[in-house]
This record gives C-alpha cells, structure tokens and sequence, in this order.
C-alpha cells in the first residue's frame, strides 16, 4: 500500500534491504566472491518472475526486472539536468537506441529432461516472404511446433508446443508496451520521432535470430499502433554479422579462455563447487558445459521464471526440485560472471574489442555522420543480444554490470544546444535512467567525449587482431 502510493507520487520505493530501484542496477561488491555466497543477498531486489500471458510484472518501475527490464516511459522520464533547470537550451535531435529481444522460453533444455511441458499456442510466429514488386501476396504461415509423443526421443526431452528459444507471448506483449512508451517519449514528448515510419528518418535492424525479429515487430507495432505497410528491419549476413558474434574470429576464443583460467575465475567455481554438484546430480546436468559456468542454469531458470512456471525437478524424482534459494545463488554467480566478462577480467579491453569492436564502430559511425550533417536518420533502433549490449555497457564503464537482462535498452540522446556556443551533447540511458560509470553519471557530456570513451574499443584492424 505504502509502496503504490509512493510509486503513485512518482517516488522511489524501497525494496528490500532499503534499496530504491536504481540501486538494484548496481550492487556494489559484485566483484567480489562473497557477492555470490552470501545467500542474505537473495536477488538483491531484483525480480524473475513474470506471468505467461501478461507484459508486465509487480516490479516497482525502475528495478532490474530479468524479465521485464525497464525502458524509458514518459511518467518517470526527466530531461537532462542542464536542459531542465534551464541553465542550457537544447533540442534532441538523433535516438540511437538498442536493445537486447523481449522475454522468451530457454535456449538449454536440461540433460535429464524437462518435467513440464511448455505452451507456445498464444503466440503465431509468422514465417513468409513476399515479392519486392506488383504480383501475388504470400499465405501468411506462421510455425507451430507440436510434438509427436511416439517420436522415442522427446522422452526424457521435453514435451509440448514451443521451440527453444523462442519468444513467447509475454514478450511479445512487454514488446508493445516497449514500443508505446517510446512513442510516449521521443515522439509524443519530445517531438522527434516521425508519424510514420516510410520518412526517411528512421532505420531499423536485427541478428538473423527470429527472436530479435520479432522483438522488433512488437516493439515497432507500439511505436507506430495504425501503420499499414511493412518496414525494412537490417541484417548483415550472419557469416559476417559484426552482432550476436557473427564473423569468425579465433582469437576471441583463445582470450575467452585466458577469461576463464584466472584465480578470481576459479575462485568462483570454488565457492559454488557444492551448488554445482547439487544441480547437476538432480537435473543430469554434470557436463563442462553445464558445470563450467552459469549460463546454463541461469538460462533455463530463467526461461522458466519468466513465463510462468516452475523451477524444475528431477526428472525421474518429482518431489526432487530446485529451490528458490538455489536459483538466487545461481542468478547472483551469473551477475558475477557478466560483470567479470565486461568490466573486470584483466584482458576485458582486448575481449570487447575482439567481440563488439566493430559494432562499437558502427555507433560511433552514426554520431559522427550526425556531427558531420550526413545523415537524415533521427531515430536508429537496433534489435540484439545480451551478449551484445554487455559489451557496449563494458566500453561504456558501467559501475556494475548485471546480466543485461529481456528487453535491456541503452538509449544514446543526442541534443543540439541553442545560441552563440551551439554545440553537440549526449545523454546515454540504461534500462531508463542516466547510466553510472567510472566517469561517473553519463546525463550530459560532449558527444565528442562519448566518442572518445568509445573509440578505444573500436579497433582499427580487426582482422589482424582476430588472427593474433
Ligand atoms: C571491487 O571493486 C572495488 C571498486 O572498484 C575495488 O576497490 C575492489 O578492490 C574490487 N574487489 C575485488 C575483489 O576485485
Ligand atoms: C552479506 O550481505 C549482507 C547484506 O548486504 C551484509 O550485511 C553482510 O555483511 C554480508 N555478509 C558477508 C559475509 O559478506
Ligand atoms: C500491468 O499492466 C496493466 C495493463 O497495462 C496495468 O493496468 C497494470 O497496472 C500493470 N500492473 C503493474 C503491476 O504494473
Ligand atoms: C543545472 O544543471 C547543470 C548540470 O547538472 C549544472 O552544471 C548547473 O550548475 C545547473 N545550473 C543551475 C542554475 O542550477
Ligand atoms: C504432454 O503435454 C500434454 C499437454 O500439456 C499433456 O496432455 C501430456 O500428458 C504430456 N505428455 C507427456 C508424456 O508428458
């Protein structure tokens, strides 16, 4: 009650252990072992669980939300500081916004199996193509996955009518309530995006992977509610897509390994050896791929929590499941291990450049086309993976980095200042609100002192250092 009213009132609500939202973002100690074992912790005000057919959780707007990651919505946004107390004039003039896709069923099915099958049936992901010019419209297919229970092998597999992963309804519809609340914002509020999206203004793209796909469709559906036509979403070829680790580079498996050869990398098996070993004899989930970090178990918790249902049991022992304790410790090893690849490990400059260099480039391409008065895009909207949003949070210097979880969002604003000193500043958002990094509170800075923080990451010659 206390809680709704201060939301009502547009006021931070505490969470547990007196944390407002922002600060679930940042848990300070996550470089630290003890962050992961010290159950007293719990999700550290974060929340993973959400309904299956609804978008929306009861996390307090703001919080870290695995599920449902909170993105700019016009009832909390601010302006910047600099414009809002009226010691500047400014206009927004470019958005430049990514995001990780909306919510979805895991990508690891348990070794041991599944004990419950999962539903995909209120969700139609369409699959056509259609001719460029003036001839026969498609039959819009859509896929449904069904399974045949005399196929030998979905015993001891799972049962049910999705793929894995696959987005499910609750993000699609979190996609829309996405989509809305940016209009709300960068259209409605501050006058920059365009009605309609056929303007020249705007320009979207995606991975291969159908799940930013269709993140994009709902999303961009929220954006423009009564646009008619079709729009273009770009992909590079996936060979060489320089998202979602798309071209091949050998050296980015070699530092990966240095990554997790370390002490503080060891240590953390250390401290999680008995979790492990518990996990893996209840779920048959003893392999190295399994065991050797926690993206596994993460995943497949979470594709569960997320879409209404349960943490898994024992295949063969149904009384035998994991514990909400159990799962915690699990998110919490998986925070340590985002924040370990992105802003601690002793080669994390040379990790981000081999993975996300030439993406960062790309960004810095955009602004610098904006600087030079290149491009007549104002709104540049990029669908990806959370493997790609951790490395630009990385090169950011985010103070402390969570898994970036469904629907994570960093929001570059660009703002022209009036008068005699007129000039190019940036505000950068996470999930929402000014990011905090080791540069401290990007909410107002030169664009040009954004570039620079970025362009160390970009690495002038990738392939040679891809081959290194
Ligand atoms: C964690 O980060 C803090 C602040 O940057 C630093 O003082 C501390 O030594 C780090 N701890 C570990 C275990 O790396
Ligand atoms: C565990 O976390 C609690 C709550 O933040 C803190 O008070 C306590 O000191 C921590 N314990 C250890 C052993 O780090
Ligand atoms: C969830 O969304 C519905 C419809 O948009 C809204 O009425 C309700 O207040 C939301 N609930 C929470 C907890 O935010
Ligand atoms: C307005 O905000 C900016 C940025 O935080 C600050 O530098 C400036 O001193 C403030 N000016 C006034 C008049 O409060
Ligand atoms: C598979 O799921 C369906 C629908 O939930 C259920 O009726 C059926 O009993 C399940 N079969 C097995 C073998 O789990």
């Amino acid at each position: 009650m206390y809680s709704a009213i201060l939301a009502t009132l547009g006021l931070a609500v505490p969470l547990a252990h007196g944390l407002t939202p922002l600060q679930t973002f940042y848990p300070p100690n996550l470089n630290d072992t003890a962050y992961i074992t010290n159950t007293t912790l719990g999700t550290y005000g974060g929340v993973y669980q959400a309904p299956t057919r609804e978008a929306n959780t009861s996390a307090p707007y703001g919080s870290y939300d695995y599920c449902t990651m909170p993105h700019p919505r016009v009832q909390e946004y601010s302006l910047p500081e600099a414009v809002k107390n009226g010691s500047v004039k400014a206009n927004i003039i470019y958005l430049e916004y990514l995001q990780r896709h909306q919510r979805r069923t895991p990508y690891n099915i348990l070794p041991g199996g599944e004990n419950q099958p999962y539903n995909c049936d209120d969700i139609f992901p369409y699959l056509y193509a259609g001719p460029a010019f003036n001839a026969e419209t498609p039959m819009p297919v859509y896929a449904k996955t069904y399974t045949d229970l005399t196929n030998p092998f979905v015993d001891g597999y799972v049962n049910g009518t999705c793929q894995f992963p696959q987005l499910t309804i609750g993000g699609l519809l979190d996609g829309y309530d996405h989509g809305r609340d940016i209009w709300a914002v960068y259209g409605e509020k501050l006058g920059l995006l365009p009605n309609t999206p056929d303007s020249g203004k705007v320009w979207f793209r995606s991975t291969e992977s159908p799940l930013t796909q269709q993140s994009a469709g709902g999303v961009l559906r929220g954006v423009w509610p009564t646009w008619p036509g079709a729009l273009p979403l770009h992909q590079q070829t996936s060979a060489v897509d320089t998202v979602n680790e798309g071209f091949s580079c050998s050296a980015q498996g070699t530092v990966l390994s240095a990554i997790e050869s370390t002490a503080e990398w060891e240590e953390h098996l250390t401290v999680t050896a008995d979790l492990r070993s518990q996990l893996g004899s209840m779920l048959g989930a003893t392999s190295s791929s399994w065991q050797n970090t926690f993206d596994h178990f993460s995943d497949n918790f979470q594709g569960r929590l997320c879409n209404g249902y349960q943490l898994p049991c024992d295949f063969s022992n149904p009384s035998n499941c994991v514990s909400m304790a159990q799962a915690e410790e699990v998110f919490r090893a998986g925070d340590w291990e985002w924040n370990y690849y992105w802003r601690t490990n002793p080669k994390v400059v040379e990790y981000i450049q081999l993975v996300e260099g030439l993406f960062i480039g790309e960004i810095i391409s955009h602004f610098q086309a904006v600087i030079d008065g290149k491009t007549s895009t104002v709104y540049s909207h990029v669908f990806v993976h959370d493997g790609d949003i951790g490395p630009v949070l990385g090169a950011l210097g985010i103070n402390q980095l969570r898994w970036p979880a469904m629907g994570s969002n960093i929001a570059f604003e660009i703002w022209r200042t009036e008068g005699t000193n007129s000039g190019l500043f940036v505000r950068v958002l996470y999930c929402g609100q000014p990011i905090e990094t080791v540069r401290g509170i990007l909410d107002w800075l030169p664009l040009e002192s954004l570039i620079a923080i970025l362009k160390p990451y970009a690495p002038t010659d990738i392939v040679a250092l891809c081959s290194a």
